[in-house]
């Protein structure tokens, strides 16, 4: 009993640990797992161990969100960028999807997470997108926790995406320059449909985007961590939360 509620009220005092607010959970967190290189280098591994250390981070803190009742988690798995990387580590990380399916996925159905993928399909080997898509259509019909993946994702290209598809309906005169709107470029980015992030989190100690939903992310809240994803934990994990909790959502406004 002691160890279930210290995992949901995490560590903030040696004394008395401040409970999480459950009215006011981010409904959606983004995040961009960072420092698996690292984290290996610094244990004399290859970089892929890293990576594989980072697939089981990805399990126990898609647990501590369900657990948390967030909405939607969205995970920076690969970018449009990493394919410059070592085709080798590459080949690695087109295989963890799979892999992690291959073993979460029954887990995740239980727990009626849905699986979902932002990204773009068409560069991805298909051993990659059929394991993914194959998640996607078993857990279409489950209604809790939303887990998207950004697998190939990029966001330049995505609004450069969308501000072609906005131009067309432009050209074709199904659209007035003057009543472009905010709605029109958010639905047709790839994360049409979900809400914009809450909280973005990004570990390792890096304090930049990435080219990660540039759009979506105008009024987030951010929380940095110099924790490498590997070691990144469902106490950490809630540290973001609470102190996104301490934070005043102004949206431009007072
Ligand atoms: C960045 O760390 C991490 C990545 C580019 C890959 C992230 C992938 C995972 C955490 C596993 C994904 C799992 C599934 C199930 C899809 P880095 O390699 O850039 O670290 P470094 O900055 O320390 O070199």
């Amino acid at each position: 009993m002691f160890q279930r509620l210290r995992a949901f009220f995490g560590k903030t005092s040696a004394l008395l640990p401040q409970a999480l607010d459950t009215d006011n959970i981010p409904q959606h967190i983004a995040i961009i797992m960072d420092g698996n290189g690292r984290w290996a280098k610094n244990r004399g591994l290859p970089r892929i161990a890293g990576h594989h250390s980072g697939m089981k981070t990805v399990k126990r803190i898609t647990m501590a969100a369900d657990r948390l009742g967030v909405k939607y988690l969205t995970l920076y798995a690969f970018s449009t960028e990493n394919w410059k990387r070592p085709k080798a580590e590459v080949e690695f990380l087109m295989k963890l999807p799979q892999q992690f399916l291959s073993i979460e996925l029954k887990e995740l159905i239980e727990n009626n997470v849905q699986v979902r993928m932002m990204g773009y399909k068409e560069d991805l080997p298909s051993h990659t997108l059929e394991a993914v898509e194959e998640a996607v259509r078993q857990t279409a019909g489950n209604t809790g926790l939303v887990l998207n993946f950004a697998l190939n994702y990029g966001s330049r290209k995505e609004m450069i995406g969308a501000v072609r598809q906005i131009s067309e309906a432009v050209q074709a005169g199904r659209l007035a320059p003057q009543d472009i709107e905010d709605s029109h470029l958010a639905e047709h980015l790839l994360s049409a449909g979900i809400p914009d992030p809450d909280l973005l989190i990004r570990t390792s100690g890096e304090l930049r985007l990435s080219n990660f939903m540039l759009w979506q992310l105008a009024y987030s809240e951010m929380w940095f961590t110099d924790v490498y994803w590997p070691e990144f934990t469902e106490e950490h994990f809630h540290d973001a939360v609470r102190e996104y909790q301490r934070r005043a959502r102004r949206y431009g406004g007072l």
